[in-house]
Parts: C-alpha cells; sequence; structure tokens
C-alpha cells in the first residue's frame, strides 16, 4: 500500500487528516513531533517567509529549497509540494516541474485550478497529486470566498469530479462553503483537505504562521493556538535589553584560558610590544 493510499484508508474510516504548512526543518521536526499527518510546504512560503508580495512570485528554484529543509526537518512525513505559478501550464511542464519537487524530497505536488489533463499525465508517471480548488491565491487577484452561487459552486463540483477521475489522491478546497465542500468530499474518492471550507472535509490544513500566531492578522477560517509572533518579540528586546545593560553573556555564560595557556599568551604579549 503507497503512503497516499494509507490516507484514502483513514478517509474510508472517517478520520480526519491533520495537515499544516512548514517552510524550514525545524519547524518541520516540531509539527512531525508533535503528530500531523502531513506537512504542505506551499507558496505560501512566499508571503509568509520570503516576504514578497503574492504567491505569484514563488518560483520552482524557491519551492525545492523549502521543500529540500522540510524533508531534512522530517526524514519520514507526508510531504506535499505546491507547483508555483506557470509552472503547469501543459503536462509536459507539469511534468518537468513536479520532477523537480520530488527530487527535493516531496511525495505529492499540489497545484491550482481544474486541469484533469495535468493530473492525468502526472499520475500517469507515479506522481501524486493533490488538486486545489476555491481559492486560487496564484490566479485570483483578491481573496475572496468561492462557491457562493449555485452555479460557481455547480463548476467547483464538476471540477472536483474531474480531477477525481483523473487519479488525484488529494483535494485542498479553500474558502468554499460548507456544504459544497461537503458534498464534494462525499463525491470524490480523493482525500479532501479543507481551509475556510467547513468541518465535513476529510481533513484541515491551516498556515502554521497563523495558527502559531506568527502572522497577527485575523482570518474567519483560522484560530489561534500560540502567541509565537509575540513570545518571540518579547524574547528578543529581552535579549537587547540585557545586552545593552551588560547582564548578558554572565559569567556562566564565558569560558576560560587554562592558566598556564593564559600566562603564556600574556608573555607572548609582552615580548611583542
Ligand atoms: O500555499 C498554501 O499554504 C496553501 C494553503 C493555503 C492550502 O495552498
Amino acid at each position: 500500500m503507497s503512503k497516499a493510499d494509507l490516507f484514502l484508508e483513514k478517509k474510508r474510516r472517517g478520520e480526519k487528516l491533520v495537515v499544516v504548512t512548514a517552510y524550514d526543518a525545524p519547524t518541520a521536526r516540531i509539527e512531525a513531533e508533535a503528530g500531523v499527518d502531513i506537512i504542505l510546504v506551499g507558496d505560501s512560503v512566499g508571503v509568509n517567509i520570503l516576504g514578497y508580495a503574492h504567491e505569484r512570485d514563488v518560483t520552482l528554484a524557491d519551492m525545492a529549497h523549502h521543500i529540500a529543509a522540510v524533508r531534512r526537518g522530517a526524514p519520514d512525513i507526508y510531504i506535499i509540494g505546491d507547483l508555483p505559478y506557470a509552472t503547469y501550464d501543459t503536462p509536459e511542464v507539469a511534468l518537468g516541474s513536479a520532477r523537480v519537487l520530488r527530487d527535493a524530497g516531496a511525495d505529492c505536488v499540489k497545484f491550482e485550478g481544474a486541469q484533469p489533463d495535468v493530473v492525468a499525465a502526472l499520475t500517469a508517471a507515479g506522481v501524486d497529486v493533490c488538486g486545489h480548488l476555491g481559492l486560487e491565491s496564484q490566479h485570483q487577484e483578491t481573496k475572496r470566498r468561492q462557491g457562493k452561487t449555485a452555479e460557481a459552486a455547480a463548476r467547483l463540483y464538476d471540477d472536483a469530479l474531474a480531477g477525481d477521475a483523473a487519479g488525484q489522491k488529494f483535494l485542498v478546497l479553500e474558502l468554499v462553503p460548507q456544504e459544497l465542500a461537503a458534498k464534494i468530499t462525499r463525491a470524490v474518492t480523493a482525500v479532501t483537505i479543507g481551509i475556510g471550507a467547513g468541518r465535513e472535509t476529510d481533513g484541515q490544513v491551516l498556515v502554521v504562521n497563523d495558527l502559531t500566531g506568527v502572522t497577527t492578522r485575523a482570518f474567519k477560517h483560522n484560530r489561534r493556538y500560540g502567541e509565537v509572533g509575540a513570545a518571540l518579540r518579547a524574547a528578543v528586546a529581552a535579549y537587547a535589553q540585557d545586552v545593552r545593560a551588560g547582564s548578558f553573556p554572565g559569567p556562566e555564560h564565558a569560558f576560560h584560558m587554562a592558566e598556564e595557556e593564559r600566562a603564556a599568551l600574556e608573555q607572548w604579549l609582552r615580548e611583542r610590544s
């Protein structure tokens, strides 16, 4: 049974899947220790880590770099890696891009939008695929809820079924109504992973910066489980204060030369002057 099939088995058993983003080795290690099922190295790395203005600025090299770091931090975790903007326009281009991410350590590649021909080509080449429908940050200018009208919802539903027929193993549903996400989840074989898609998807994903409080912006779909940003700021401010006050480093942070080495150094300095 492949790793992805284990998650399909969990779906059949009704077990919820825990997915979270990571972009670096220590965070990946901590997440693996915390027991997440899957790490998503999303193109959200661009705005959350790299200081880019838009997900569209993320390159394939950026993704490979961060996937490799996550793989080093969590050698055994299942990693989904995002194909960046314009790296999956045709099945041939997508295959080349997917190989780069696979070589970096991804188990599965995710891309936004409905392109069943790309899903089919990747699947035929033995690449696990995760679809991504609803909000497509790479393709939509504003981050708005999707699938609100019956017509828009029906289109997303059909897109989900087409990706399923083409063989995708996972499907991220972002910012779509709970009712629609539930119907898609029941209709597809793929494991659905929701973000802002209600509680009836097979799994949930959050951006690690949002759930830990590195990002302080409030998103309706997010629950903040920590105040890491505030803790980091307080720690660095306390360090700065101690350095300026001369109270760091303390005697316990320094080490000393052996007496004969110190004497020899002083002798050498005297002879030099
Ligand atoms: O890039 C990302 O982190 C994502 C999630 C928002 C699902 O695609």
